[in-house]
């Protein structure tokens, strides 16, 4: 495999004309004896530390963390060569496979590797297909309509005109439910019922890797803290109420119409799982289940979080995009109700699709990915070990100047023809929110669905009165596998036509 060059930085302390160059001889922050640069980040600020670092010392440098020798690498092209480069040369990183197992999630497509990967790979994709994510758009609408009428009763409910909407918390909900409808075609309804078991469990997974990943001593093998055993619980109910879905799945794939069509995620898996040449167990089943739990609810609320943040910091966006609304999703007499909406209606949002691009350029859910070598390689011509840690700094290229003029700037227009000036040609290959290469999201598709459907939704019913931080300023970015925004509080008012 013939691998790209990087011209190290002028301010790097290693010389381009002596190649090959050694890892340890590439430019980056000097390490304390001992704990190297582990002391010098913070945890829930991580990728601000890694991306003030590449600023000084280039888009390809070291760090040693944990008591791991890593390679960062922030230059797009390169990025998206090693995430091609998976599963053959580089992998997911073992410690995450490895914790995720002790906190008892069973492998899914995320973690699983090699052979394994790629069967569940197939079944999963083909639950994910953009026609087959069609069929589940009732069920999305239908979600979309709890959460509308949780807004209307927080709207009308207010005395003095509004009242706090926690943002991230209600978005949770709006994934979660239709994540699982979706997933177990059941109706989970934890925007109506204010019962949010499966959220709350789900809830403490994500930080919880996250921590023990970045943790120096793993203490929970010894010792417990409540968080800990609040963890297990969690752990134990969600598996509970896994395996009693697919119980309840296997019965009713009893009857022969039903295996030979089946109506969801679940039962999709199943029936490729029994298949004789399959290889897949009822383990990978309910790991898969469990994946599609984690990785659809908190990425797509969070987007969405983002982006409703980002619109009502820029009123002319958010006054196009509800133009826009008004005027697709109408009919002679007013707007048309949700009820009638379809992907197509939705597929016309060219305006609210640009603000959603724009908003995951500058807020990546995932604003770093991590690879690990699974061979003796190189990295721009720079050989590495297997093992090594390769960490891929995904908001470096896509918020430079140069790249993507007044890269500051939330200029939606800069993903629509009418002004291609303000964004390279190859935009979508630079900005990569939902990765790159074999592993790219399989839940991209669904992703966009919901978070246009939610939005739609919003500046159809809505006037969104304000959207807060506890001190005002710009939501505060917080790290915990996913790039989450502090403390967002939305108030809404009923449309005069709602
Ligand atoms: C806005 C929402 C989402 C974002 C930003 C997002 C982002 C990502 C990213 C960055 C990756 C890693 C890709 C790579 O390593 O190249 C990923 C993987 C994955 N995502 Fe998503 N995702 C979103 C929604 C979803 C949804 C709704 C689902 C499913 C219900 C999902 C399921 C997965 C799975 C299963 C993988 C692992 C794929 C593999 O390793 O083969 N994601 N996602």
């Amino acid at each position: 495999m013939k691998h790209a060059t990087l011209e190290a930085p002028e301010s790097a302390a290693v010389s381009t004309q002596a190649p090959p160059r050694r890892f340890s001889d590439l430019p980056g922050p000097p390490p304390w004896p001992v704990v190297g640069n582990a002391l010098q980040v913070s945890l829930h600020r991580m990728h601000q530390n890694m991306e003030d670092w590449v600023k000084v010392h280039g888009p390809l440098m070291q760090v040693r963390l944990a008591g791991f020798h890593v390679m960062v690498v922030a230059d797009t092209d390169l990025i998206g060569q090693l995430l091609r480069e998976r599963p053959e040369t580089f992998r997911r990183p073992s410690r995450m496979q490895a914790i995720m197992r002790e906190m008892g999630i069973p492998d899914g497509v995320f973690v699983a590797e090699g052979e394994h990967w790629a069967r569940q790979r197939r079944m999963v994709m083909a639950s994910f297909a953009p026609q087959q994510v069609r069929t589940y758009f009732p069920a999305l609408l239908n979600v979309a309509h709890c959460l509308r009428a949780r807004w209307l009763h927080t709207a009308d409910q207010a005395t003095e005109g509004a009242q706090d909407i926690d943002l991230q918390a209600d978005l949770m909900r709006f994934t979660v439910d239709a994540i699982s409808g979706l997933a177990f075609g059941v109706d989970v309804n934890t925007l109506q019922s204010n019962d949010d078991v499966i959220q709350r469990h789900l809830d403490k997974i994500f930080p919880t890797i996250w921590r023990r990943a970045h943790a120096l001593v793993p203490y929970w093998q010894v010792v417990k803290l409540p968080r800990d055993r609040a963890l297990d619980e969690s752990m134990r109910l969600v598996n509970g109420a896994i395996r009693d879905f697919m119980a309840q799945a296997r019965v009713r794939l009893q009857a022969p119409e039903r295996r030979a069509a089946p109506q969801n995620l679940l039962e999709a898996m199943l029936v490729a799982a029994d298949a004789p040449d399959s290889g897949m167990s009822d383990e990978d089943v309910a790991g898969n289940v469990f994946t599609m739990l984690l990785a659809g609810e908190d990425t797509t609320a969070t987007s969405l979080s983002w982006m409703i943040e980002q619109l009502w910091r820029n009123p002319v966006a958010l006054a196009r995009a509800r133009e826009e609304i008004d005027r697709l999703l109408a009919t002679p007499e007013g707007p048309l109700p949700m009820a009638q909406w379809t992907p197509e209606h939705l597929a016309q949002l060219d305006w609210l699709e640009a603000c959603i691009h724009e908003s995951m350029r500058l807020k990546p859910v995932g604003p770093f990915n991590l690879v690990e070598a699974l061979k003796d390689t190189e990295v721009a011509g720079v050989p590495i070990r297997a093992g090594t840690p390769v960490l891929l700094v995904m908001r470096h290229d896509t918020v430079r100047d140069e790249v993507f003029p007044q890269a500051e700037r939330f200029l939606p227009e800069r993903w629509l023809p009418e002004a291609e000036h303000l964004a390279p040609a190859s935009a979508k290959r630079v900005s990569m929110p939902f990765g790159a290469g074999p592993r790219i999201c399989p839940g991209r598709f669904l992703a966009m669905l919901e978070i246009k459907l939610a939005a739609a939704m919003l500046l159809q019913t809505f006037d969104i009165a304000a959207v807060d931080t506890p001190d005002g300023r710009p939501a505060q970015e917080h790290m915990a596998l996913t790039m989450v925004p502090v403390g967002l509080k939305m108030r809404v008012r009923r449309r005069t036509a709602a």
